[in-house]
């Protein structure tokens, strides 16, 4: 399992860097105006900053047009931006176009919005690097996002399709675990997802008393 994280915000991706866990980051519209940054300039000044923190790890950097001459416009300057800049692509029909121009070109790509098997198996054909099941949005219409990663993992593993399932709109340690069991390679999160993994209250308490055990031996050893 490989985790990336799921933000535009430069703190973030510098500490989990500095925890030696990030093998890469993606980001969305959305996520790149919580940060402020607007215009082009800046957004491609800022993908940059972000491809520069993560060296080796890939950054999901998304197109906004939906035709697929504006998409190939937009991701070829993206891509020009790092060679670790993988060009995000909503499953759209330009957006398949586009990713099998990209392919050819040996330009990887993202496939964003996949809410189906049939979109996951049509992103594969046309050679996606990564597919991005949304799990967190099939859950929020109670239906059910990690059975959706199950299902594109056991067509993947039928069809030996070389596209890796980046789980995304993953919100939770729960999710995480049941994306790594269901069989995505890549989880894609808030960083406050992965901290949460650490929490165990017999962690504290077990840590509480060799600290506590240590303390009253080295004092009895004084007296
Ligand atoms: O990677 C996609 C993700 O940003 C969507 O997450 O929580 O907005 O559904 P969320």
């Amino acid at each position: 399992m490989r985790y990336f994280i799921d933000t535009a915000n430069i703190d973030q991706i510098k500490e989990a860097k500095e925890l030696g866990i990030l093998d890469g980051v993606t980001t969305n519209p959305t996520l790149m105006a919580k940060e402020g940054i607007t215009g082009l300039d800046n957004i491609l000044r800022h993908y940059k900053k972000i491809c520069d923190i993560v060296g080796d790890g890939d950054v999901s950097a998304e197109v906004i047009s939906t035709s697929f001459a504006g998409m190939i416009n937009e991701g070829q300057r993206l891509a020009d931006l790092a060679p670790n800049i993988v060009v995000k692509v909503p499953i759209i029909r330009e957006g398949i176009k586009a990713i099998s121009w990209f392919t050819e070109r040996e330009i990887k790509t993202n496939c964003t919005l996949v809410f189906s098997p049939g979109q996951a198996m049509l992103a594969a054909r046309a050679g996606a690097s990564y597919i991005s099941p949304f799990v967190g949005r099939v859950d929020d219409i109670t239906w059910d996002g990690i059975a959706l990663i199950k299902e594109i993992s056991e067509i993947f593993n039928n069809i030996f399709a070389e596209t890796e399932i980046l789980a995304a709109s993953i919100r939770s340690p729960l999710h995480i675990v049941q994306a790594a069991k269901a069989g995505a390679d890549i989880v894609t999160c808030p960083l406050s997802a992965i901290y949460g993994m650490l929490n165990h209250p017999l962690t504290d308490s077990g840590l509480k008393k060799f600290i506590e055990d240590f303390e009253k031996a080295s004092a009895s050893a004084k007296s």
